[in-house]
């Protein structure tokens, strides 16, 4: 069983936990490469539920080692708060959670700093509010960025924030004026003792990830990673500016883990039998009737970090062939398919009008993409209700051929067809 990805394909939330959760019996590691705690990756066995938003799905199971890498962005109190919560409904956590050394560090003059520029002058992304934009802009721009290995040496963490503090207080009190709230200031020396008790508690965690993960390919370990947020999130790739703040795509594993690529044996891409999007940006098939309302609600499309409901829409072929060949996928999941039972018919986007011209291409420019009206293709919906299916026989004709013609719009071979949140609920096309 090789090395594998899992990443998403459309704009998050296209169930990636479930499949990450389906493969990590057969891997050695899972990995996080990208993000933080703006992600929120969802596992359900039988009447336990399990939301996980900084862990690795892996947490859940004792005898796969779980890596939080270098690329993410860490709150120190939502770690800890996420091991306590898994702690408390009796999931083993200890040494088989690792924290990278590397990882950055998010402080509250970083959530301050979201919610000032969400509200200010300058235009809404539509954030989580999670403090991940800020963080990574001070881990590229290299002089106020400070990394989880610098909060376990006391005296150098408060040097750092008598250093960082003041210079961020007067930029969030300049950046205030273009909104209607007044930054509250932060002192440096209570951040440092509150960081500080954090630091005690995380120590353990703490490693140099990138060795163990080398050490671990060494003695031909398999690695899972898993991605988050979706492809067409990505901060090169996506619909800029209306994006998150790292590389959400398999390109972000060899920065965000320090696994090189040729390492990677196999890229699964995960989409839902639809799209959904949260937060601004354009989605060409974006339903504002009665049929995206009865999706949202059957869907349970709800956003599971801020609880926003989603934007729901049909599924876009256009796009997603264009983000399979970026994230350079071997197989798709094909995910909640249960929820589109009971519509009489379905579109599927085969392409777009842009200015009175048809194009085949997913044009990742925000700005042109508001401008495309979907070309749609109509199948014929179904009527059963198909979350006991285990089998791509047991799928309704209509069923069948609607996942089928999504396989072949995409050019890739489906390799599961999710029907239901349950870990049973999966049609196993490719049982490995
Ligand atoms: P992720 O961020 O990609 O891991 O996805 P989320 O967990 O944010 O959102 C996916 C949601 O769909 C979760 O509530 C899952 O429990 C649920 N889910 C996963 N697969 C299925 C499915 O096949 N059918 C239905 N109805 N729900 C599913
Ligand atoms: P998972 O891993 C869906 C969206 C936000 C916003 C944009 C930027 O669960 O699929 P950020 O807080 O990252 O600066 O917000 O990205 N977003 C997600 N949407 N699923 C996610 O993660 C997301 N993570 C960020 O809604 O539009
Ligand atoms: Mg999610």
């Amino acid at each position: 069983m090789p090395s594998t990805c899992v990443v998403g394909l459309q704009w998050g939330d296209e169930a990636k936990g479930k499949i990450v959760d389906l493969l990590s019996d057969t891997h050695d590691f899972v990995v996080r490469y990208n993000g933080g705690a703006n992600a929120g990756h969802t596992i359900v066995w039988g009447d336990k539920t399990f939301k996980l938003s900084l862990l690795p799905t892996g947490v859940l199971k004792s005898t796969v080692q779980s890596v939080i890498g270098n690329g993410l962005v860490v709150y120190p109190p939502r770690f800890l708060e996420e091991v306590d919560q898994l702690l408390a409904a009796g999931v083993t956590v200890g040494s088989n959670l690792l924290l990278s050394d590397h990882a950055h560090v998010i402080f509250p003059y970083h959530m301050e700093e979201e919610r000032l520029a969400e509200t200010g002058g300058t235009g809404t992304i539509g954030t989580t509010g999670r403090g991940i934009g800020p963080c990574y802009q001070d881990k590229v721009g290299r002089r106020n960025g400070i990394r989880v290995g610098e909060l376990l040496r006391p005296d150098h963490l408060r040097e750092r924030l008598r250093q960082v503090v003041p210079y961020k207080n007067r930029f969030l009190a300049a950046i205030a004026q273009d909104s209607p709230h007044t930054p509250k200031p932060f002192d440096p020396e209570a951040l440092a003792d509150e960081y500080l008790a954090y630091a005690e508690r995380i120590r353990p965690f703490v490693t140099d990830t990138t060795r163990v993960l080398h050490n671990g390919l060494a003695q031909g370990k398999k690695i899972l990673f898993e991605a988050a947020q979706g492809s067409l999130l990505d901060v090169d790739h996506g619909t800029y500016p209306y994006v998150t703040s790292s590389s959400s795509l398999p390109s972000g594993i060899w920065s965000g883990s320090g696994v090189p690529a040729r390492s990677l044996d196999r890229i699964i891409g995960v989409v839902k039998a639809y799209t959904t999007r949260v937060g601004r940006g354009p989605c060409p098939t974006e339903l504002h009737d009665e049929t995206g309302e009865r999706i949202r609600k059957i869907g349970r499309e709800f956003g599971t970090v801020t609880g926003r409901p989603r934007r729901v829409g049909w599924f876009d072929a256009v796009a997603v062939r264009y983000t399979a060949a970026l994230a350079g996928v071997d197989a798709i999941t094909i995910m909640l398919l249960d929820v589109l039972s009971g519509l009489p018919e379905l579109q599927l986007c085969t392409g777009y009008r842009l200015d009175g011209q048809v194009v085949d291409y997913f044009p990742s420019d925000a700005y042109l993409l508001e401008r495309c009206e979907p070309i749609y293709e109509t199948l014929p919906g179904w009527s059963e209700d198909i979350t006991t299916c285990r089998t791509l026989a047991d799928l309704p004709a209509a069923a069948r051929r609607y996942v089928d013609r999504i396989g072949e719009l995409v050019g890739k071979p489906v390799a599961v067809v999710s029907v239901g949140p349950d870990r049973a609920q999966s049609i196993l096309v490719k049982p490995d």
